[in-house]
């Protein structure tokens, strides 16, 4: 598919991408008979399990607002949905958030085990890897593609997702600043989320630092308002939309945006960053509306 600049909006294009993607991952998967066929079978389960595919989804229209084909951007749309895959197979673990529910279907440890889940999202990880080392269709040259493997490598590891996620950890049961808090959010959701952008931009050699640097802030906006939005849904959303356990959060006594602002001073925040977003894509013209749709999206999403 050719992107043009007469964009649709997002809703026409969100099933597109999301099948896109799904297509993608399901090339780029394990067969689920092939051996260790149980390990296979739990990596494919927790990636095409039916999730919204946000992250490849924004990798998909950066890429429209910066005029690439999205066949040079699958590769780094399934690299990302892969690393979050793999973070979800591990925040769900006992150790960590201990839910039985995600996507509306039991865990992949409940489905399989827990050491088949440790070794899937290792695994799923790795694979996000092998893709950008592979796959034929990105658009730049050896040099770019390694800068595209560090941005990955860094917005997953520790000084992105994971050391977020140790931040989750480490704050359970306690009261955080909102600086504290922010920073926590900016880690374990926003930094994957941002890399999303990061990787679409890099696909695309002499693209101009200024557009790069507003797309840059667009995403960070976003990604900060995703993961606020996810802690309002874990307060008024239901279980049964949400495909995982509402509540859940409070039970862990989790800080989030509406335990330490209350659900208001959440949902204000949330707008405040959605409205900067947009703001940054001022300079863009209307090959930008999926992105601006998926701002909006993020923050009044019900699940
Ligand atoms: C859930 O992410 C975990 C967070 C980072 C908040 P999503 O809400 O994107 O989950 P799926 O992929 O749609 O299931
Ligand atoms: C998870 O945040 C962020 C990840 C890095 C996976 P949450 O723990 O709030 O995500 P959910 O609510 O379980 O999806
Ligand atoms: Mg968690
Ligand atoms: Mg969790
Ligand atoms: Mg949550």
């Amino acid at each position: 598919m050719k992107m043009t600049s007469d964009a649709p909006g997002l809703s026409a294009l969100l099933p597109v991408w999301q099948r896109r993607v799904e297509d993608a991952l399901d090339r780029w998967l394990p067969p689920a008979t092939r051996l260790p066929a149980r390990l296979h079978q739990a990596m494919r389960y927790a990636t095409l399990s039916g999730g919204k595919r946000i992250r490849p989804v924004l990798v998909y229209a950066t890429g429209l607002a910066t005029d690439q084909p999205a066949d040079t951007l699958d590769g780094a749309a399934c690299a990302v949905e892969l690393i979050h895959a793999y973070s979800l197979i591990h925040d769900d673990l006992p150790c960590m958030d201990d839910d039985d529910l995600r996507r509306g279907q039991p865990t992949c440890h409940r489905a399989f085990d827990e050491a088949t889940a440790v070794l899937a999202g290792d695994a799923l990880q790795a694979l996000a890897f092998r893709v950008l080392a592979h796959d034929e269709a990105l658009t730049g040259d050896a040099a770019a593609r390694l800068d595209m493997v560090r941005v990955l490598a860094e917005a997953a590891g520790a000084s992105g997702m994971v050391g977020g996620q140790a931040m989750d950890l480490d704050a359970t049961g306690r009261e955080l600043t909102v600086a504290e808090l922010e920073a926590m959010h900016i880690h374990k959701t926003g930094a994957l989320i941002r890399a999303c952008v990061q990787l679409a931009c890099r696909n695309r050699p002499g693209l101009d630092a200024d557009t790069c640097r507003h797309l840059d802030h667009y995403a960070k906006c976003i990604g900060l308002a995703f993961q606020i939005r996810d802690d309002i849904l874990d307060v008024e959303g239901e279980t049964a939309t949400l495909g995982k356990q509402a509540g859940a959060d409070r039970a862990l006594d989790k800080p989030t945006f509406p335990a330490l602002l209350g659900l208001e001073a959440a949902r204000a925040r949330a707008r405040e960053l959605h409205d900067e977003a947009l703001a940054a894509l001022d300079g863009l013209g209307t090959a930008a509306q999926p992105l601006r749709d998926l701002a909006g999206y993020i923050i009044d999403r019900d699940r």
